[in-house]
């Protein structure tokens, strides 16, 4: 039985998927890599997307072929069920064709990733919070410039290609959360504050270049070149730039929380943090990024098992079950 024949189609949004349903639904392909499994057989790694998420898929079968017709970037009708893998929801693909001029229920416009929180809100509420605590004029003209031309990118951006906050929208979570955390603390061991925002907002701006995620998931020439922590320096040096007289010394501890915010050399940091500011961020930033790994993790699991598989970025299984 063709599988595409089967009664009738409903909408199948990523996130409504549940393990053990069966898919008969367009998606996007964000990504597709030919792997090997431990038999050295072929095997297809997919990421799948739509408006409301992201979720890996996984090609067993006639891989020859379905290497050849699919491109990543392309929506294409997917046949399959949705398994539990490693704790995660993932969809086996059985069945992939394109998608044809007499599928009605096609709609492209649910292709468009959108953030899941509102995006613009937190936007506001990031420059908002920015305003009530900058002082320095070099650093207030700055913000405006930023605003003007990486607000709208900060506001879509993933957080990661993987990992952590790698969903539209992720890359503004990670920043405000990075900046709210900073502020609370910076009073306690007298820290500049000022220099923190900054350093919170373009530590890791240098992401909306580093790769893209539309249609396809690539790293760019620049990202895969520079990297997002050298990216996010020109970007801040190229703003900065257009700032008569901005403080040099200022300007280099902005540079310095910059190119150290990975913390170490060994993780792509070109230096590792030398004042307390740039130290406070590098650790606000690994707090950040591994919270995330817990809460996504938890999100997707369907509860059925009690620990997920090894998860790299955090070195453990996870405890999946709440209570
Ligand atoms: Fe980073
Ligand atoms: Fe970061």
């Amino acid at each position: 039985m063709n599988l595409f024949e089967k009664p009738p189609t409903k909408t199948q949004f990523l996130q409504s998927l549940q393990s053990g349903e069966n898919v008969n639904w367009y998606y996007r392909i964000q990504e597709i890599i030919k792997k090997k499994t431990k038999n050295g057989d072929d095997f297809l790694d997919l990421t799948v997307m739509d408006k409301t998420g992201r979720m890996p898929a996984k090609i067993w079968n006639n891989v020859g072929q379905y290497y050849k017709l699919i491109k990543a970037g392309e929506i294409y009708k997917i046949s399959g069920e949705v398994k539990d893998y490693k704790g995660k929801k993932q969809i086996t693909m059985t069945q992939v064709r394109v998608v044809a001029a007499n599928d009605s229920d096609f709609n492209p416009a649910d292709y468009n990733e959108i953030p899941p929180f509102d995006s613009l809100a937190l936007l506001e509420q990031t420059f908002s919070l920015l305003a009530a605590n900058l002082t320095h004029p070099a650093l207030i003209q700055l913000v405006e410039f930023f605003k003007e031309e990486y607000g709208p990118s900060l506001q879509q951006a993933y957080g990661a290609q993987k990992i952590h906050h790698a969903y539209a929208g992720g890359l503004l979570q990670h920043t405000h959360s990075v900046m709210e955390m900073a502020l609370a603390i910076a009073p306690r061991y007298g820290l500049d504050k000022e220099l923190l925002l900054i350093g919170a907002l373009f530590h890791d701006i240098g992401k909306t270049a580093e790769f893209k995620t539309q249609p396809a998931l690539e790293t760019t020439l620049e990202g895969g070149l520079l990297g997002h922590v050298v990216i996010s320096l020109k970007i801040f040096l190229n703003l900065k730039n257009r700032i008569a007289d901005f403080p040099a010394d200022l300007s280099t501890r902005i540079q310095h929380v910059i190119v150290s915010h990975h913390g170490e050399k060994e993780y792509g940091a070109p230096e590792v943090p030398k004042t307390p500011e740039a130290y406070l961020l590098h650790l606000l930033d690994l707090l950040d990024s591994r919270m995330n790994i817990f809460s996504e993790q938890l999100k997707s699991s369907d509860g059925q098992k009690l620990f997920s598989e090894f998860n790299q970025a955090l070195g453990t299984r996870i405890l999946l079950v709440k209570e």
